[in-house]
């Protein structure tokens, strides 16, 4: 089994990645973000969505929504978060290496580093050719990872998040293959015991991840720093890169 295959990874590190806050930072920036400003009745799809942080807001902001995500748990989640919003979204089980539904979006989002998961490069363009295909022309694509020169500016900083049940998690950075890939070793200590899982993705600078766009066949490639709009350089926090298919 690949790592991102695990069901439990993502629902034992659920608290530490989709804490409460994030979920209250992803309606904000779906309500005033000028990336995730899109035409009235938009078509989006949410690749890899995760508990559904960016499909409840979305949804409730009116667009036609498709959650997308491997996880069985995950999709659980964002169903029962669509229902306690009263938000109306599609769920569907699937890979992200497969998964294409021919010019039946509008926008495809791909957000908080879900993106360099395959251990094959050509696996990794084919997610982006896959979303390319999703598209209608005009449509635009949006993938939101942590860029390999915001990583070298505070890789190495021992990381420790404290979580409400006074567990807490310790993330450890390891770079691989000459800063080609990414391992992250986390381990959630839990009173006396500790669950630990790696995971292992690929690095884009913010010209690596726009050639790659290129390669998919998407046009206008732009590099952002944060979804402000803001462009990308030494105070970006993240590594948005936008392209449209024409
Ligand atoms: C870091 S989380 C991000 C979730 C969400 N985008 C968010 O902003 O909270 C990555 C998500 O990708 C999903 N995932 C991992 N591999 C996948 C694959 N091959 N196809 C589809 N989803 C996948 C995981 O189940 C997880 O929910």
């Amino acid at each position: 089994m690949h790592w991102y295959e695990d069901d439990a990874l993502w629902s034992d590190f659920a608290p530490t990645m989709f804490p409460p806050a994030r979920a209250e930072a992803a309606a904000d920036l779906v309500g005033t973000s000028p990336l995730l400003d899109f035409a009235p009745g938009s078509r989006v799809l949410d690749l890899c969505c995760g508990p559904g942080l960016f499909v409840v807001p979305l949804a409730l902001r009116g667009y036609e929504v498709t959650g997308v995500d491997l996880s069985p748990t995950m999709l659980e989640r964002a169903g029962g978060a669509c229902a306690r919003a009263g938000a109306e979204a599609r769920l569907e089980r699937a890979d992200m290496l497969t998964y294409a539904v021919p010019g039946a979006f509008d926008v495809v989002l791909n957000v908080f580093t879900s993106f360099g998961y395959f251990n094959d490069p050509e696996d990794n363009l084919q997610v982006l050719r896959n979303a390319y295909r999703s598209l209608a022309p005009g449509g635009q694509l949006l993938v939101d990872v942590m860029g390999k020169e915001v990583l070298a500016g505070w890789i190495g900083r021992p990381q420790a998040v404290d979580l409400p049940d006074g567990s807490y998690v310790v993330q450890r950075d390891v770079v691989l293959d000459s800063w080609r890939r990414l391992r992250t070793d986390w381990t959630l200590v839990r009173g006396t015991s500790a669950r630990t899982a790696s995971l292992t993705s690929w690095l884009y600078s913010a010209a690596e991840l726009q050639t790659l766009f290129e390669d998919a066949g998407f046009t206008d490639v732009e590099c952002f720093g944060g979804f402000d709009g803001s462009g990308y350089d030494h105070r970006s926090a993240r590594l948005i890169v936008r392209g449209r298919r024409k």
